[in-house]
Order: C-alpha cells, then sequence, then structure tokens
C-alpha cells in the first residue's frame, strides 16, 4: 500500500512510520516534512498536499494540536485555536480525501484518552478529542464503500509520561499505539475508535 502519514516526525508518527515502513510505501508529511509539507490548521493547505501526494491506499493523521491549560486560564483565542487545529484540522483531512484516496481505502485520525477520562485542565482537549471520535462514527456512516474513516485513541504514552518526569509504567509504549493505527490500515473496519490504552475507555 502507498500510505501518507501526517505527523511523521513526531514520537507516534515515527513509531507509525516505523512500524508500517516493512511492508508498505510510507510517505511523511508535517509542517516541516520530512517529504511533504502540510499545515493542518489550513485547508488549502491539505488540498496541495493531496495533489502532490498523488495515489493513496491510506492516509494517517496523528498530527493536531489542542490547548491544555486550567479553566479559568482558557481564554476564547486557546478554545478557537484547538477546535482549528486538531478537531477541524482532523476532519479537512478526510473531507479533502475523498479524490486522492483510492475507493476502498481508509484514513485514520488521532482522538486521545481524555475524551472519556478527563483531567483539570483538559476541558478543551477533551471537546477536540471526543468531536474527532463522534465525526469518525457519523462520517463513515455515509461514506461506506467509498472511504473507511477510524480513530485511534491512545492514552497516554509511556514515552510523553518519561519526558514529562512521570512513571512510564502507567503509559503504553509507542510501538503498541502504533499497531492500533496499523489495525485501521490493514483491516477492513470502519467507524471505529480504536483504543491504545493502559486502562479501560
Ligand atoms: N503522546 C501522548 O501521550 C498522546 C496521548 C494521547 C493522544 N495523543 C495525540 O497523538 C497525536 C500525536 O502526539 P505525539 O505525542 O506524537 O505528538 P508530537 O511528538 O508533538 O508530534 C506531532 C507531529 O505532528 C506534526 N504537526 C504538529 N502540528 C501540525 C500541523 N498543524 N500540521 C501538520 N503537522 C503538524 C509535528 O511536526 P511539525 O512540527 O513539523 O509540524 C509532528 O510530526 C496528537 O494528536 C496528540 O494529542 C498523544
Amino acid at each position: 500500500m502507498r500510505i501518507l502519514v501526517i505527523g511523521a516526525t513526531g514520537l507516534l508518527g515515527a513509531e507509525i512510520v516505523k512500524c508500517l515502513s516493512a511492508d508498505h510505501e510510507v510517505i511523511g508529511a508535517s509542517r516541516k516534512g520530512p517529504a511533504l509539507t502540510v499545515d493542518i490548521s489550513d485547508k488549502a493547505s491539505i488540498a496541495a498536499m493531496y495533489r502532490q501526494a498523488g495515489a493513496l491506499d491510506a492516509v494517517i493523521c496523528v498530527a493536531g494540536a489542542a490547548k491544555f491549560a486550567p479553566f479559568d486560564a482558557l481564554a476564547d483565542e486557546d478554545f478557537a485555536f484547538s477546535l482549528a487545529n486538531k478537531l477541524m484540522g482532523q476532519i479537512n483531512v478526510v473531507r479533502c480525501a475523498r479524490e486522492a484516496v483510492q475507493p476502498g481505502g481508509s484514513v485514520t485520525l488521532t482522538s486521545g484518552i481524555l475524551a472519556q477520562h478527563p483531567m483539570p485542565g483538559s476541558a478543551a482537549v477533551s471537546v477536540v478529542n471526543a468531536g474527532v471520535d463522534a465525526f469518525v462514527r457519523a462520517a463513515a456512516l455515509e461514506l461506506a464503500g467509498r472511504l473507511r474513516v477510524n480513530a485511534v485513541s491512545p492514552g497516554w504514552v509511556a514515552e510523553t509520561l518519561q519526558r514529562m518526569g512521570r512513571d512510564p509504567a502507567e503509559g503504553v509504549p509507542a510501538a503498541t499505539v502504533a499497531q492500533a493505527f496499523r489495525k485501521c490500515v490493514v483491516e477492513d473496519i470502519t467507524g471505529q475508535v480504536v483504543s491504545a490504552a493502559s486502562t479501560p475507555q
């Protein structure tokens, strides 16, 4: 398969590229490359990326930011940024994919455990993650037969916890999360939110 990974240079993206590269042609994208450049908060940038990418069998989006901050510190701009970036950015990755991805191909988005298990500071992030989950379930109904659409919902990643000075044993290794993305690409599933968490969601 010919697979585009948006966010390929990130912690999870690099593991996904490693996991898929043995059996597939993988093209990496992010704001700085490595192969294609894209800013998912800009719909025109997404369309331009697809034009450059050529025909694809699958797209994985493991990029997108949302603001984590205490409730009283979250400004209008923080909610607007979060919605435009990780939520609408990923929705537009699907909306713009229909001509680039071969019939029966797939787009896999990324949400996160904070949709189901919020914590102080996660008001904007939880909304965005829940929105991604709802979008794939709804969009899959109308894209059936044309495009498979799924999301992977990671829990805290072990390597991220380690970088934060927390116990990595409480998280799920990035390599395990990468397997959930692989499942969405190779298995004939759509409208699914695949959990990759160390705690039940
Ligand atoms: N790590 C965790 O514990 C965890 C847990 C749950 C969910 N998640 C979710 O998983 C996703 C990836 O997390 P990560 O830890 O791998 O993040 P990361 O290491 O910060 O990597 C983010 C990747 O996305 C790219 N990127 C960022 N903004 C972009 C944009 N606007 N347009 C295009 N590319 C963009 C970055 O490259 P450039 O800077 O070059 O653009 C980079 O390749 C995020 O959605 C995150 O919320 C992570």
